[in-house]
């Protein structure tokens, strides 16, 4: 099969791989889209370097393929699966979806959105189950403020916290207001003009530049501020460390910081489902790239001119 190789951090080129095999619990998957987010990046790169401890490859990356967001058709179900079966059409993560097949474990799936095309679904599972996780809790009437707004999971963000009853300020660089704007925020606020102000129930940091006690300020004394992630911490631990002084701020202020560690999930993919289907979340898929240049689909994420999703076609 055609697949994007990843021998080593850093690099990776198009090239021909056997096609994998589905062991228990797993299935065989005829790609058809594969989702980019920031974490595709960095699993490219291997940075921060606290990933490679962790267990994704100390020397060279893991799985030999990039991509983790896919959507396809089942094409071949391992022992055990009863869930699937062949031509079923799914979303959901997986090892490396930037090749023609790929294998996913079951439990990490769920049927597509009937009116979402490959492309639409394969945008939606890491970025709408990050922001989905994140605003737990938030009800009707509520005040959200989104950072980062008009990138991947913030793009979910605002559309999953007004379909929650919310009311949404989404906060985003000048080149992403019409789009946050056209997913429904009540307010859209140009940090590269003016600061955000006001204080909220819930802030969904997914840009991560602004300082703790900047958040703090924004939040109401109940209020809870949730860190997503932030590209501003270094290639060492990626600013893990502001996650634990977060922690620590949370025992003497009244506001609670949640570090953000999202999982990947069916029963959460089902729920998005559910959410594109009901038509209150639409996959904002601003680009699509062929698979032979799915580097550049990457960098296009990492460069921060993406707006919404990127996805790779297959
Ligand atoms: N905790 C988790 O489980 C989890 C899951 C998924 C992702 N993440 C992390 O959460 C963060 C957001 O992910 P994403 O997929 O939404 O990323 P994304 O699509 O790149 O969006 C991030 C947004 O943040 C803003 N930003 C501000 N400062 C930035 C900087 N120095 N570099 C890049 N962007 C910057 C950009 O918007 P403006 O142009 O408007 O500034 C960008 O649109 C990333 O750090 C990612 O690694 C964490």
């Amino acid at each position: 099969m055609k697949a994007l190789v990843q021998r080593r951090y850093g690099s990776a080129v198009l090239g021909e791989l056997d096609v994998p095999v589905p062991g228990r619990g797993e299935v065989l998957l005829e790609v058809r889209s594969a989702g980019v987010d920031m974490g595709t990046w960095h699993l490219l790169e291997g940075k921060p370097y606290l990933l490679r401890v962790i267990g994704f490859g100390f020397r060279g990356p893991k799985s030999p393929v990039p991509g983790r967001d896919v959507a396809g058709v089942v094409k071949e179900t391992g022992p055990g699966v009863t869930e699937f079966a062949p031509g079923d059409e799914v979303f959901g993560t997986c090892e490396g979806s930037f090749a023609e097949y790929a294998v996913a474990r079951v439990s990490r799936l769920a049927r597509k959105p009937r009116n979402a095309s490959f492309a639409e679904a394969a945008a939606v599972p890491i970025s709408g189950g990050t922001a989905l996780q994140g605003l737990r809790g938030v009800r009707a009437g509520q005040r959200v403020l989104v950072l980062g707004a008009g990138g991947g999971v913030g793009s979910y963000g605002v559309q999953i916290a007004k379909a929650l009853g919310a009311h949404v300020t989404g906060v985003c660089s000048t080149g992403k207001v019409e789009l946050v704007r056209s997913l429904g925020a009540d307010e859209v606020v140009d940090y590269t003009a003016e600061d955000f102000t006001g204080t909220y129930d819930l802030v969904l940091d997914c840009g991560g530049n602004r300082p703790l006690s900047r958040l703090r300020r924004a939040t109401t004394p109940r209020g809870r501020v949730v860190l997503v992630g932030a590209e501003t911490g270094g290639s060492l631990t990626g600013g893990f460390e502001r996650s634990l002084v977060a922690l620590a701020l949370t025992l003497f202020v009244p506001q609670t910081f949640v570090p953000l560690m999202s999982t990947e999930r069916g029963e959460v993919f089902d729920e998005l489902r559910a959410l594109v289907e009901s038509g209150a979340v639409k996959p904002p898929v601003e680009r699509e790239f062929p698979l032979a240049r799915g580097l550049d689909a990457i960098e296009h994420v990492h460069s921060r001119r993406s707006r919404g999703k990127v996805v790779v076609t297959v």
